[in-house]
């Protein structure tokens, strides 16, 4: 990303940023090893790139990746909230955001459909189907990074290597 880019991004950002119940976002992870903040700023990154390339309200669409998943409780634990997290988490992060910060409907409607299909209703705005997306792409780019590396500290993944290169030396000689 340019530089000018960059800097607008963070600008977007900042009033987000700033916040430290945003903040607190570092304290719950989201997928695998990934924070619930670290995965909407990923989120936040691709809404702004894509909806700008679209010529579309990037705005509003970086924002609200930055407050979708703004639940704030750890939701492996089932103590932690009612059930259905899934379906219920959206209205959540909706409700949290809405205190915190001044939100539009298009920013509304983003956090609150992120989750569609499983929020029946579908979005209002080609922003918010952006980030159905791209929240989903996130999710798989997160948990795979995590699979990789800890795939390559286990034996099983040593020894695959070691057979496979002894391999590739035998077609070779
Ligand atoms: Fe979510
Ligand atoms: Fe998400």
């Amino acid at each position: 990303m340019k530089n000018k880019d960059t800097n607008e991004f963070e600008e977007i950002l900042e009033e987000l940023t700033l916040s430290e119940t945003v903040q607190s976002m570092k304290n719950y992870r989201q997928h695998c090893e990934t924070s619930c903040y670290e995965h909407c700023y990923n989120a936040a990154f691709y809404c702004y790139r894509i909806c700008k390339k679209l010529k579309l309200d990037y705005k509003s669409a970086t924002r609200a990746a930055m407050l979708h998943d703004l639940f704030l409780y750890d939701w492996r634990d089932p103590n932690s909230h009612k059930r259905w997290h899934a379906f219920r988490h959206p209205r959540i992060a909706y409700e949290n955001a809405s205190r915190l910060f001044k939100l539009n409907q298009k920013e509304k409607d983003i956090i609150l459909k992120h989750m569609w299909p499983t929020t029946v209703i579908p979005p209002r705005y080609a922003e918010s189907y952006i980030l159905t997306v791209v929240d989903k792409y996130c999710a798989v780019k997160e948990t795979a990074t995590y699979c990789v590396k800890n795939l390559e500290k286990t034996k099983a993944y040593k020894y695959i290597c070691i057979v496979l290169s002894g391999i590739v030396f035998l077609k070779n000689k």
